[in-house]
């Protein structure tokens, strides 16, 4: 190749990129007149389509490569945990994720992907029936943190993530249990400094008056919590040796 080509390239390939659509970007929680999880869009749509876990299985695919084949997420909390997750919220953080209520960079070319409300539902109703993996990221095991933790999640988050994590699927709440503690104070921080902008406006005004210290001490508590009947089985103990 010679240098006058190089120099096309050089040129075309920054174009090319640029030429690629970037996500759009829409105003949510800070805007005029937004309602949150308003009945509309494809997440409605999706919605009431029936998922079919068989076909959510092949589409996806493209999905394990950086949430894992199980769903499990990387305790380094780049990708969050998503085995098990209600279908209803996987289906509206997707759907607010392509329409740029939630900015996910690293994933919008892939959650473009996939075809339509139908495939959302697939995809949805597949990640839910996995099982929650128990070996996520934890917090320090601080015992103090823990308590203080606890207390704030028992009096401000409870009612709406329940007691175990388990959220509330009728009513777009997110299991938080199984989730990892990385992932979990980013999210803390991001719904306080109103950088989610889908996040359910109540929670934001709970969130926003914490301190530093308090939402590591509520992830530690989240990240402590594990529900009943959807974790998966522990692997079976090497049988201990004989002295
Ligand atoms: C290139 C990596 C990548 C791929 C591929 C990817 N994701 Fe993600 N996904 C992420 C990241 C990073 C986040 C977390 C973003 C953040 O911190 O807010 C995320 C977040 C999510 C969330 C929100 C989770 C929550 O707890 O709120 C869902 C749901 C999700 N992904 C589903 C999918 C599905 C379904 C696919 C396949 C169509 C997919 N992702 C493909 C990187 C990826
Ligand atoms: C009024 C109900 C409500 C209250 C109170 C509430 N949340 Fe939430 N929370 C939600 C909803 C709804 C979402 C999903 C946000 C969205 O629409 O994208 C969410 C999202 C989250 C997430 C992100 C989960 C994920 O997978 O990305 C975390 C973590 C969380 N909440 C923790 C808390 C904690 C900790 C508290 C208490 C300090 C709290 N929430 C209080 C309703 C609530």
């Amino acid at each position: 190749m010679n240098k006058w080509m190089l120099g096309c390239l050089a040129l075309v390939v920054p174009a090319l990129a640029l030429a690629a659509p970037p996500a759009p970007k829409k105003e949510g929680i800070e805007g005029k007149g937004y309602v949150w999880n308003a009945e509309e869009g494809e997440k409605l749509e999706a919605m009431k389509k029936k998922g079919d876990a068989k076909r959510g299985e092949e589409a996806y695919e493209v999905c394990g490569a950086c949430h894992l084949p199980n769903g499990a997420g990387r305790p380094d909390g780049t990708f969050p945990q998503l085995a098990g997750q209600h279908a209803s919220v996987l289906i509206k953080q997707m759907a607010d994720i392509r329409a740029g209520l939630r900015d996910n960079p690293t994933m919008y070319p892939f959650a473009q992907q996939l075809t339509d409300p139908q495939e959302l539902a697939d995809v949805a109703a597949y990640i839910q029936t996995l099982c929650i993996p128990a070996d996520h990221g934890k917090g320090s095991g601080d015992a103090k943190l823990l308590g203080e933790g606890k207390a704030l999640y028992e009096k401000e988050c409870q009612t709406c993530h329940g007691a175990n994590g388990e959220g509330d699927a009728k009513k777009f709440y997110p299991v938080i249990a199984g989730q990892h503690y990385k992932y979990l104070l980013r999210q803390m921080t991001e719904i306080r400094e109103g950088k989610r902008r889908n996040a359910n406006p109540d929670m934001v005004k709970v969130i926003g008056k914490y301190s530093e210290r308090q939402l590591v001490a509520i992830s530690e508590y989240q990240a402590s919590l594990s529900m009943p009947g959807s974790m998966c089985k522990a692997p079976a103990k090497a049988p201990a040796k004989k002295k």
